[in-house]
Formats: C-alpha cells, structure tokens, sequence
C-alpha cells in the first residue's frame, strides 16, 4: 500500500507525539495511541493527521460514534480533505454516499506512484487489462469487425498498463489522470500521445464530439459514485461503432456503495441501467475480478459498451 499521508501540524512537539502514537498503534496498543493523539491535538487542535488517526483507532476500539466526531475534526481541520475523511464518514454510514474529494485521491496516488506497478500487479494480483483486452476481443469477433482502433482514451490512464495491453491495437493514446506524479510515470512509459492531469469527466469535456473508436477504464470508475456523467460525455466522445471497456467493483446491493477499502462498487443492474440512460448499448458484461483484496478476488464486472 502507499506510504501514510502526514500533514505536519506545524508543532513540533505535536508532531512528535503524534510519531510515538503511531508507534503504538503498529504495535497494537491502541488504547494508549488514543492517549498520546489528543495530547498532540491539545498542543495543536486543528492537526488533521491527528484526528484522522484517532478516528481510525476509534473504530478498531469499537467506538464509531467518538470516530465519527474526530474524522468530521479531521475534514475541519484540512479543507481539501487530503486523508479522505469524507469517505471514512460515508463508510460508517454517517453521510450520503458522494463525490471522492479530489485531493484525497491525488495524494494518495501521488504516494503510491512509484510503486503503483509492483503493488497493484504482484501483491493484489491486479489483471484489469487483461481482462479488458479479452472482453474486447470478444466483442470485436462476435461483431465480426478487426480489433484495431486509431484513437482511444485510457480514463484514469495511472502509469499506463491498460495502454501498453492494447499497444499494439491502438494507433494514438490519449491519458486523463487526477494525479501529477501518475501522468509523469505513463509519460515516461512512451505510450501515449497526449496526457493530461485531469478529472476523467473534465478531460472527456475538452475532447470534440466523435473523436475515438475505444475508450478504456480500467479499475478507474470504482473512484466514481455516479457514472451518468462520465458515460454521458463517452457517448459524445465516442465515434459510431466505437466501444467503451470497464471494470467496475460490484455487490449484490442497491447501486452504489463504498467498500471498506474505499472505492464504490456498482450493482450490476445499477451499471446496465446507466449505460442505457446514457443511450450505449451494453455489448458485454461479465462477473470477473480487477483484483484481489484480503487474499481474495473482490467482486467485480469487466463491461463492454457501444455507440450504434
Ligand atoms: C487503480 S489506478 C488504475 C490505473 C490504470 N488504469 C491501470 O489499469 O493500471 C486508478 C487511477 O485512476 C485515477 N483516478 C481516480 N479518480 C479519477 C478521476 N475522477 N479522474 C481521473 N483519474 C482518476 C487515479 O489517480 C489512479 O491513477
């Protein structure tokens, strides 16, 4: 996993204790963790790494309640909300499933940027390309068209492995990423013809109408809670005949929910619903998993989508 955003409180001494408590809460003594958080909070009330941490122990203490007052202390105290506290609050049921806040996900793939590749491939068994690059081939054979594209777009490109499973299928990449540190990794890659730092819905807005026969997402929609406006703006970018590939995490519930690692999962009837609404027609969807979590493969769907 990346390393733990720290925001310094600017308090040295706070600072410190909040070292000692992360200490003890790796070793497991979280009681006494806690204890050491609000000294550092004392000396420094607004040090959001502070009371996240102490939200996040209070829930392993079994007090969501107190977890929720200092994760709604942590999004306080740093309006851009770069640890994410919104999502801990909307997975503890205490708010409306909503929008990730944008710097939480720039931060922590920013952190993971230089070992995105060996964490996600080797230690979570990722085969989100695979698994699009199969289903698209599936597609393509049934409509008895060649699997060849002269313009795609890979939406939340991260450091490139979708474009380098469809390299040889592809003519021109173009790559949308939230995250600085991301887009410099897939530039580095040789892949892409243009890249951008942007929100996928953002980057699609800027691209003209029909302007690609592909457009790849792969493990990138699970940071969307609503896909109506991205597949809105991929119906316009799409050319005729043109296809949209996903992977998206899923569960057996109502439409949408965070999961504890905090990414949605879409209920398959929820995604073949809003890729109607969007007027695509749903060419493939097949329960298949991105990734592993805990161990296990997490439950997932690989979508294939067309514009007729
Ligand atoms: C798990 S990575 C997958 C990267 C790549 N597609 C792959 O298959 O390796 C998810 C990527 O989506 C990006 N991302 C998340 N939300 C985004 C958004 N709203 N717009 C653009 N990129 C986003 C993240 O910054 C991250 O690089």
């Amino acid at each position: 996993m990346p390393a733990r955003l720290f925001l310094s409180s600017g308090d040295l001494v706070a600072d410190r204790r909040f070292e000692f408590a992360r200490d003890l809460q790796l070793k497991g003594d979280l009681a006494a963790a806690a204890d050491l958080l609000m000294q550092a909070i004392e000396l420094a009330p607004n040090f959001a790494s502070a009371w996240f941490t102490l939200g996040e122990i209070r829930i392993a203490l079994g007090h969501p309640d107190a977890a929720i007052a200092a994760f709604r202390k942590a999004r306080a105290a740093d309006d851009r909300d770069r640890h994410g506290a919104s999502l801990k609050l909307m997975w503890l049921g205490a708010e409306q499933i909503a929008d990730m806040p944008v710097a939480y996900v720039q931060a922590l793939f920013d952190q993971y940027a230089p070992r995105f590749e060996a964490a996600l491939v080797e230690d979570l068994g990722y085969r989100g390309p695979a698994l699009l690059f199969k289903a698209v081939l599936t597609v393509r054979a049934a409509a008895k068209k060649p699997a060849f594209f002269k313009r795609a777009v890979d939406l939340g490109c991260g450091t490139g492995l979708a474009a380098s499973a469809f390299a040889k299928e592809v003519d021109r990449f173009t790559g949308f990423d939230l995250a600085p540190k991301m887009i410099e990794r897939a530039r580095a890659s040789g892949l892409y013809a243009e890249l951008e730092v942007a929100d996928m819905v953002q980057g699609l807005r800027g691209r003209p109408d029909s302007s690609a026969e592909l457009v790849l997402a792969a493990d990138a929609m699970v940071y969307l809670s609503d896909l109506s406006a991205v597949l809105a703006e991929v119906k316009r970018v799409l050319a005729v005949g043109g296809l949209l590939a996903f992977t998206v995490e899923t569960h057996e519930g109502d439409r949408v929910i965070l999961g504890e690692g905090l990414r949605y999962a879409h209920n398959a009837n929820y995604v073949c619903a809003s890729i109607a609404s969007a007027g695509l027609r749903l060419a493939y969807l097949e329960d298949l998993s991105a990734r592993n979590e805990d161990n296990k493969p997490a439950p997932g769907l690989v979508v294939v989508a067309t514009k007729a």
